[in-house]
């Protein structure tokens, strides 16, 4: 009976927007979900993807399904960016779909690397924790792994030892870059090694990319996954258009699946598009199909590479604010200089956590993950003080 079923607790992310919203305070603070926001505090819709959207309005003669891959002309679109423009002989070893978001490519990416066989997949300690959600709901077994070191840096003996225990029945899944939640990424030297230890176990690799542009930039943001990439026979690549198109609700996502010998290619797919048809049949066309209009246009791929630069050193102004105040209170803001993307963590105790949202109106996670884009000039001196009074 329907009755039978247990009570389960709301997503505490998902959970965080309530909650702040119905906090009545006018000098309230939002740092929960992942959603970037201007100097005034605003999620607007990108420039070129509103001016995408009007000739997808204009130009779209029908609306009729296309399969469960979706709209390849945006899964094609995006290789480049992905896996660079000189990697023609690789591209035959690769091919992609389109997903409801990045969360839609985990679940197929995760639910084939369950199908294929692999035994287990090493996670970062921390993760997003929709991870852990996806694997316990398709039954992969995960094994944890240390990610952050206690200078802010990444643990890279915590990574070096689960390669080391790691074998050909095991898969990893590493954040491509702009970790979630620490922002804690690895260097280009730190990825050259990684690259080596995963070829070395002969584990798969399953990247999952969905801050592309928004760390150090587009090309260097996807550094560490065509290191990986060169020096394996298989991977997996997750890839969110959500955060560096600005199109979270529409869900705007892409798999794609690497193979040694590109004749094995349409088998591996087959099993990626029967197990969408199974979960959703197709993707949603509408955000997919204006990051393709985007794309296919010379001037606005630059408006949007322009606004995504602007995204960028925004968050890399207020990660220097933060940074500048240094030891406050209890807690040192500087290693946050350093890390990249949307989030970072500070070591609050959970009631820290409470008594910043009861005392001073600042809503984030529970872990202590804030999200940078929601600090302004116009706050976050306030934020820097309350800082200090709850870890004093
Ligand atoms: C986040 O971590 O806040 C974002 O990725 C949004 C989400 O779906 O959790």
């Amino acid at each position: 009976m329907l009755t039978d079923l247990q009570q389960q607790p709301a997503d505490a992310l998902l959970a965080l927007i309530k909650l702040h919203n119905t906090d009545p305070r006018a000098d309230k603070i939002d740092l929960g979900v992942g959603v970037y926001r201007t100097g005034q505090g605003e999620t607007p819709v990108f420039g070129a993807i509103k001016a995408a959207e009007k000739k997808l309005v204009e130009t779209q003669a029908s609306k009729a399904y296309l399969g469960p891959e979706g709209d390849m002309g945006f899964v094609e679109a995006l290789m480049p960016y992905i896996f660079g423009k000189a990697s023609p002989d690789m591209g035959d070893r690769i091919e992609g779909m389109q997903t409801p978001g990045g969360t839609g490519s985990l679940r197929l990416a995760l639910a084939m690397v369950k199908k294929a066989g692999y035994k287990r997949l090493f996670v970062g300690k921390p993760s997003w924790p929709n991870h852990n959600q996806i694997c316990a709901d398709i039954g992969l077994d995960v094994v944890e792994f240390n990610h952050a070191a206690p200078d802010g840096t990444a643990d890279m003996d915590g990574l070096r030892g689960a390669l080391a225990e790691g074998g050909e029945h095991d898969a990893i899944l590493l954040h491509g870059c702009c970790h979630n939640p620490t922002g804690i990424d690895y260097s280009n030297a730190e990825w050259d090694e990684i690259a080596k230890l995963i070829a070395g176990a002969k584990v798969l690799p399953v990247i999952d990319l969905a801050y592309q542009g928004l760390g150090m930039g587009m090309e260097e943001d996807a550094y560490g996954l065509r290191r990986v990439l060169v020096a394996v026979p298989e991977a997996l690549v997750c890839y969110s258009c959500d955060k560096n198109f600005g199109l979270y609700r529409d869900r705007v996502g892409a798999l794609y699946a690497m193979v040694a010998d590109p004749a094995d290619l349409p088998r591996v797919m087959s099993n990626a598009h029967a197990l969408a048809r199974a979960n959703w049949s197709q993707p949603p066309d509408h955000g997919g199909a204006a990051v393709r209009l985007v794309l296919e246009d010379e001037a606005l791929t630059a408006q949007w590479l322009d606004e995504l630069d602007q995204m960028r050193e925004r968050m890399r102004q207020v990660r220097a604010r933060l940074a500048a105040a240094g030891e406050t209170g209890g807690v040192d803001l500087s290693p946050i200089g350093g890390q990249n993307g949307l989030f970072s963590i500070i070591p609050f105790t959970p009631e820290q956590v409470q008594e910043m949202r009861a005392k001073h109106g600042i809503y984030f996670a529970g872990s202590g993950r804030i999200n940078i884009a929601g600090l302004t000039m116009g706050n976050i001196d306030k934020f820097i003080a309350a800082v200090a009074d709850v870890t004093a």
